[in-house]
């Protein structure tokens, strides 16, 4: 395979920009479109090719820009169409792609359509969204419940019907059995493709199509009690619903009539063997799923090689894998595994094939802030109990000046305790920092094809060390790493090899034989090249 025969999106690192916490440039504490444009060269050195851009739409901010009043426009806090299209550009001339947030799922309660749907049940709106009469007892009409905590209805007092929400209440859920919401969905697509972006990230997509009988939806027999609420019952009518394929082809098919090799993202939290489904059998679903499934395996090297064969193994022939360490809605990476293994699952997930997904921050080893009750914002934790999601949205810090650079004014939510540590300039001036590992990981991605678009093989794992190698041609590289916090001797790559790259970034271009061993540092992972 070469480059010229893959689109772009194969060999591509996407980076995931949360746009209120990455650069305000208007000074109002909230970051906003020309604020990324003002990061680009940063982002470009970086080595990242394209971004994704959490909702930046009009939206009276229930959840955070996730309740869209009008597709086909920004917020005002955001910035304007004209910044959005000073963005495309800047990015485009680096060339480098930009990805936008699809919210079809469900809009805003002050969306127009919905507030035409709610105002009589003869609207011609009616129907654009999901109404349903009261159980007999006048209850909600059945066990559906939000992934916001509580239950996916909302009673309408005025026309004694109830909506469902999959979340907020001020979220309702658009009807996707209705081919009117189809149409209208893509042409929201084609509005922004013509404007030039060159994917969606599709919120939920999973989520499109709920059960027409409106069916219970079963106990979840594995809830633990640590588990969020809503996996109380297993979401296979409220969601799930393998019908979903159809709006998925669609969707691809409006992308098709593009030029440049738009891309189709599929926001889905599954388990490998589920995901899978996904790419479609003809595959004519997602280009690519948010494989998320390394955020919630148990950090054991032999554990996530049984991941990455599972996965290698169900792919869909022609099918491209995806890695995730954070995002916006889940503890960060360096919470999760510490610092040190921070830094090892970033090697881990710069060299397995498939696209990577790195979430803004990532590259400084932020950790989760704790957000004191009183500054809380998510409206997630303000409905449930516990933090929620405000720890890993903190502000972007740049630099050690006021607010971190993030803003001239106190930013929406407080800049996590790490900040004056980690920021960006200081760790352009460590030669080991994790922004500079992040660094030499993406310049190693792009100049060697064997890194982001050769075959994966395992060679080994056990209770300490995973290692498996990456192969395009007559290029050959092997990965070590080691899952614990102790020295191991590691069995070395099974042919005469130099290594190249160590985590720890301070010894490189060692030769090894095969008869030697290799030595691995605490947390420590070395890239070989074979010679
Ligand atoms: C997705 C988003 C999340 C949002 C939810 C509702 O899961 O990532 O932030 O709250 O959808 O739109």
């Amino acid at each position: 395979m070469t480059e010229k025969n893959n689109p772009w999106w194969q060999s591509a690192t996407i980076y995931q920009i949360y746009i209120r916490s990455f650069q305000d440039s208007n000074g109002d504490g909230i970051g906003d479109l020309a604020g990324i444009l003002h990061r680009l060269d940063y982002l470009h050195a970086l080595g990242v090719d394209a971004l994704w851009i959490t909702p930046f739409y009009p939206s009276p901010m229930a959840d955070f820009g996730y309740d869209v009043s009008d597709y086909c426009d920004v917020d005002p806090r955001f910035g304007s169409l004209a910044d959005f299209d000073r963005l495309r550009d800047g990015l485009h001339q680096r060339g480098m792609k930009l990805l936008i947030d699809l919210v079809p799922n469900h809009t805003s309660n002050q969306h127009p359509w919905f507030q035409e749907a709610i105002s009589s049940k003869q609207s011609p709106k009616r129907d654009w969204y999901i109404w349903h009469d009261p159980a007999p007892d006048g209850g909600v009409p059945n066990n559906w419940w939000s992934l916001s905590g509580g239950p996916a209805w909302q009673f309408d007092p005025a026309s004694q019907q109830y909506y469902m929400h999959s979340f907020l209440a001020e979220q309702p859920d658009l009807n996707w059995r209705n081919p009117a919401v189809r149409v209208a969905l893509y042409q929201v697509m084609r509005f922004w493709l013509d404007r030039g972006v060159d994917g969606f990230r599709v919120d939920v997509i999973g989520a499109l199509m709920k059960d027409p009988d409106f069916q219970d939806d079963p106990i979840n027999e594995d809830y633990k009690d640590s588990d969020p609420d809503f996996l109380r019952l297993k979401a296979v009518n409220s969601s799930n619903r393998p019908e979903v394929m159809e709006v998925i082809a669609e969707m691809r098919a409006v992308l098709s009539n593009y030029a440049g090799d738009r891309v189709l993202i599929g926001e889905l939290y599954q388990p490998v063997e589920k995901l899978i489904f996904y790419y479609g059998t003809r595959l004519e679903g997602v280009h690519l799923p948010f494989n998320f499934n390394l955020m919630w395996l148990e950090w054991k090297a032999w554990g996530v090689m049984k991941l990455i064969e599972l996965y290698e193994r169900h792919l869909p022939e022609g099918a491209w894998p995806s890695w995730v360490l954070s995002n916006h809605d889940q503890p960060r990476v360096a919470t999760r595994l510490g610092p040190a293994q921070a830094r090892l699952a970033m090697m881990l997930m710069l060299t397995l094939r498939g696209t990577p997904t790195l979430y803004q921050g990532d590259e400084l080893g932020l950790e989760n802030a704790m957000i004191p009750a009183d500054e809380i914002q998510d409206p997630f934790a303000k409905a449930g109990k516990g933090q929620g999601r405000d720890g890993e949205r903190t502000p972007m810090p740049w630099d050690g000046s006021a607010y971190s650079g993030f803003s001239t004014h106190i930013p929406w939510l407080r800049l996590g305790d790490d900040a004056a540590l980690k920021h960006v300039e200081a760790q352009k001036e460590d030669a080991h920092s994790m922004l500079a590992l992040t660094r030499a990981l993406l310049k190693l991605r792009k100049q060697e094809q064997a890194l982001s678009l050769g075959a994966w093989s395992p060679l080994y794992a056990d209770d300490h060390i995973l290692s498996y190698e990456r192969v395009l041609g007559c290029k050959r590289f092997a990965i070590l790493l080691n899952f614990t916090g102790e020295t191991v001797l590691a069995e070395p790559p099974p042919y005469p090899a130099i290594m190249i790259l160590s985590s720890y970034l301070d010894h490189t271009e060692k030769a090894f034989d095969i008869s030697d061993h290799v030595i691995l540092r605490p947390n420590e992972g070395c890239l070989f090249q074979a010679l």
